[in-house]
This record gives structure tokens, C-alpha cells and sequence, in this order.
């Protein structure tokens, strides 16, 4: 045996296998070998064993699985790489990391695909998932080779950052990709109506005198892909859902039995277009933060399960990116870190039951990308976070390891903490030390 851990007394978390207890979890090499209470009393004697006492109320959950994040590798290294991106991953409890297409070049290859995968290999740490594109350079128009992306280690199709507008390229992708069982993330937003946009369309906007970003523009591109979906068969997934039209639109499509799921970013589910204040570009992102109305089915939609899973949209800019005119700024902001502290205080304030935030952090976005399953039982995969629900901390730019520090939450206080990431029995992040 190479590798002997043993959490003592800690409360394992597992909504997937019902499982919420104070027990002891032991592992050998890269699996969980036996849990319960007081099993790990034997394991520990062994003077290899590395015992973890963890801090008095922790909680171990299985490690988390981000849908969607850009690490920028390759082509736009000083705001991310895989390595630091994988780091920031790790940081934040994350074991596996889905990466969005639109670097430089695009990820339409298997080219790209399997250079990805290599230098996440070296890095090592989370695993990395690359996701494909739906259209060559994310034009819009011709489809990739997604056999080939499927082969060489995508996970899912998305043209992210761009919608695919045309709803014969939409169908023909959706037929394309269920040959390969991979979900298409659309980017709902009819260009159409965005067109020179800069925030959420509403008082706001008006008041700063920026050209706004209408709810309809992505209910409208909702609403067409759940009617291919249905007439395809195929499997469609909406990436960061802002409005409650689309949360009502699902609602509806779930409830006839369609395969669609969706997912909500920290930010849509505890900002409104107010956080821009004056001109704030670190509030600029895409969709943009919306009302209270919007914010409120978002967090329903993500309670009772209409929304599946939480996606960060981790979108690292440089400084020259936000400090620069509204206009000129890029939209996004970083998550990785900051997803599941940000997401306690709606559970402490019974805004979202815990085991739904567990939930759409694990089993649900490893199930829509076809990941072995995250489960805290014996024989499954040591893919583990340990957290300290109590442990109160600010977030401060210098305490983030992502290369770019692009979030309106940097002073903000926060209660909860990642102590510990273990990927298959390894650990890959350990706050305490
Ligand atoms: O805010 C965003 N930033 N939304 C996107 O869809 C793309 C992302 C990026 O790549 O920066």
C-alpha cells in the first residue's frame, strides 16, 4: 500500500448516497476502503497513516465538479493557465473542472483537445474535462468533428461566449451530438437583441445610460432549443441561466419528460443589476446580473431541482480589462474559490437547503457530464473536500491563487472554508498547512 489516510470524527455529507453522519473514512491509495463510526480507530495505529483530525463541525463532501470554466490555456496564459486554473480548482474543493472552448485558438479540434488534456497531466492536481466547440472557431456555422473531440477527451459541445443562433446549425448539432452522447451547453443570447450591449436592459441601465441587455434574448433562444431538444431527442443543457423565464421554461419542459438541464452561476444567484453601481466592471459579465425577480426563481429553480447544478463561468481578465471604460471592459468573473463559501451564507440563511448546494455541486454536473459518479462509500474514488463550515475569512486578492483577481466580492466576509482537496487519495490542496 503506498497511500494510508484516515479522517477521524468528521460529518461526511452525501445526499447521493443519503449518507450524513459523523463517521471515521479511511483510504487506501486511491480509493475509500471503509467508513462508519470509529473504523478508523485500527487504520490510524499504522506509523504510515496519515490521520486527519479534522477541525471540530467539518464537513467531508465529495469532491466538487465545475461545468464550466475558462481557463484560458491555450492562447491567453496571462489571465490563466491550467496550472493555475487547475490551482484555483483545487482551492476552492473542485476535483474536476470542465473547460470552455473559446481560447486561442478555439478547442474545434482534436488537436487542441488532447494538448489540453497533456498539460493537465503534467500540472496535475483536479482533473481537467475539455469541452469542445458546437462550430468551427465558434462561428456559428459549420459543425466540428465531435467524434473526434469525443474521442480525444471532450466531454459535452458549447459554442460559450457565443450563441448558436441559426436553428438549423442548433438542430443539426443536437442530431450530431447525441450520436456521441454529449450534451450541447448553449449560450442563450439572440445577438440580435444584444447587440451593443452592456448590462442587464432595466432601470439601471437607463439610468447609466448603457445600452441594456433584454431577459428576452435568452428566453427566446431558451425556448427554440427546448423545442429541437424535444424534436431531436437530444440532450441540451442551458449554461448560465439568468432569468425566470428561463427557469419557467424549464420548469414546463422537465415536467413533460424532456432531457434538458441546466445550470446557475454564484453570482446570478446573489446579484442584481444594482451591484453596478456606478459604472463597477467587475460586475460586467455575460448574461448580466439581472432583478430581484430573476434572482429569486433562480434560487427556487435551483431548490427544487429545475436548475440542476451550480457552474462558476470562472472568466479570469487581466487588470487592463476591468480598469478601462464600461464600454471597453470585458464581461466576467472569477469563481473557482469564491463558489462554495459564496454559496454557504445562502445556505445559512435558508435561502437553500444544504443538500441541494452538495448536490448541484457533485453528483449533478459529474451525471450531466457522464463522470464516474462522486459518492462517499466504500470503493468509490477518494475524490474528497473537507470544510469547515464555521471558519469565517474576507476575501482578499492576495489570498487567491487564480492568476487574474476580477470579482466584485474581493472585502467581502464570508463563513465557511476549503481546508483540504483530495483527488483519488492524493492531496491536492491543503489550506491548513
Ligand atoms: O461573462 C462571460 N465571460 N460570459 C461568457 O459567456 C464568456 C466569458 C469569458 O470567456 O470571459
Amino acid at each position: 500500500m503506498e497511500r494510508l489516510i484516515v479522517f477521524r470524527h468528521v460529518r461526511a455529507i452525501d445526499p447521493s448516497s443519503s449518507l450524513d453522519a459523523i463517521i471515521d473514512v479511511v483510504i487506501e491509495n486511491d480509493r475509500i476502503v471503509r467508513l462508519g463510526p470509529n473504523v478508523g480507530a485500527e487504520a490510524a495505529k499504522a506509523d504510515w497513516a496519515q490521520v486527519i483530525a479534522p477541525p471540530p463541525g467539518a464537513w467531508l463532501l465529495p469532491g466538487l465538479v465545475d461545468l464550466h470554466a475558462h481557463l484560458r490555456e491555450p492562447g491567453q496564459e496571462s489571465k490563466e493557465d491550467i496550472r493555475s486554473g487547475l490551482g484555483a480548482a483545487a482551492a476552492g474543493g473542485f476535483t474536476d473542472v470542465c473547460a470552455m472552448p473559446n481560447t486561442v485558438p478555439v478547442n474545434d479540434s482534436r488537436m487542441v483537445t488532447e494538448a489540453m488534456l497533456s498539460r493537465a497531466h503534467e500540472v496535475g492536481g483536479p482533473r481537467l474535462h475539455p469541452i469542445g466547440a458546437i462550430t468551427m472557431g465558434q462561428r456559428g456555422e459549420a459543425l466540428t468533428e465531435m467524434g473526434d473531440l469525443r474521442e480525444a477527451g471532450a466531454v459535452a459541445v458549447s459554442d460559450d461566449g457565443r450563441c448558436v443562433t441559426s436553428s438549423s446549425v442548433m438542430r443539426r448539432a443536437l442530431e450530431y451530438a447525441s450520436v456521441f452522447d454529449m450534451p450541447v451547453i448553449q449560450h442563450a443570447e439572440d445577438h440580435a437583441l444584444t447587440e451593443g450591449s452592456q448590462m442587464h436592459e432595466g432601470s439601471v441601465s437607463t439610468k447609466l445610460g448603457l445600452r441594456g441587455w433584454p431577459r428576452v434574448a435568452e428566453d427566446i433562444i431558451v425556448a427554440r432549443d427546448l423545442m429541437l431538444a424535444e424534436y431531436t431527442g437530444a440532450r441540451y443543457h442551458v449554461a448560465h441561466a439568468s432569468t425566470e423565464g428561463t427557469v419557467r421554461l424549464l420548469r414546463e419542459a422537465k415536467s413533460r419528460g424532456l432531457r434538458v438541464s441546466a445550470e446557475v452561476t454564484p453570482h446570478h444567484l446573489l446579484l442584481t443589476h444594482e451591484a453596478v453601481g456606478l459604472y463597477d466592471t467587475a460586475c460586467k459579465v455575460n448574461p448580466p446580473l439581472r432583478e430581484e425577480q430573476d434572482v429569486q426563481a433562480l434560487r427556487e429553480g435551483l431548490a427544487d431541482g429545475t436548475i440542476d447544478a451550480v457552474a462558476t463561468d470562472h472568466a479570469p481578465h487581466g487588470i487592463l480589462d476591468k480598469h478601462c471604460e464600461f464600454a471597453e471592459a470585458k464581461p466576467g468573473m472569477i469563481g473557482l474559490e469564491l463558489c462554495l463559501p459564496l454559496l454557504l451564507g445562502l445556505v445559512e440563511q435558508g435561502a437553500l437547503p444544504l443538500n441541494r448546494l452538495v448536490e448541484s455541486l457533485t453528483h449533478a454536473p459529474s451525471s450531466i457530464a457522464r463522470l464516474p459518479d462522486k459518492r462517499i462509500r466504500e470503493g468509490a474514488r477518494a475524490d474528497l473536500v473537507l470544510v469547515d463550515p464555521e471558519e469565517r475569512w474576507t476575501i482578499e486578492a492576495s489570498r487567491l491563487r487564480s492568476k487574474s483577481k476580477n470579482t466584485p466580492f474581493l472585502g467581502r466576509n464570508v463563513k465557511g472554508r476549503v481546508k483540504m482537496t483530495l483527488v483519488a487519495g492524493n492531496i491536492v490542496f491543503n489550506g491548513g498547512s
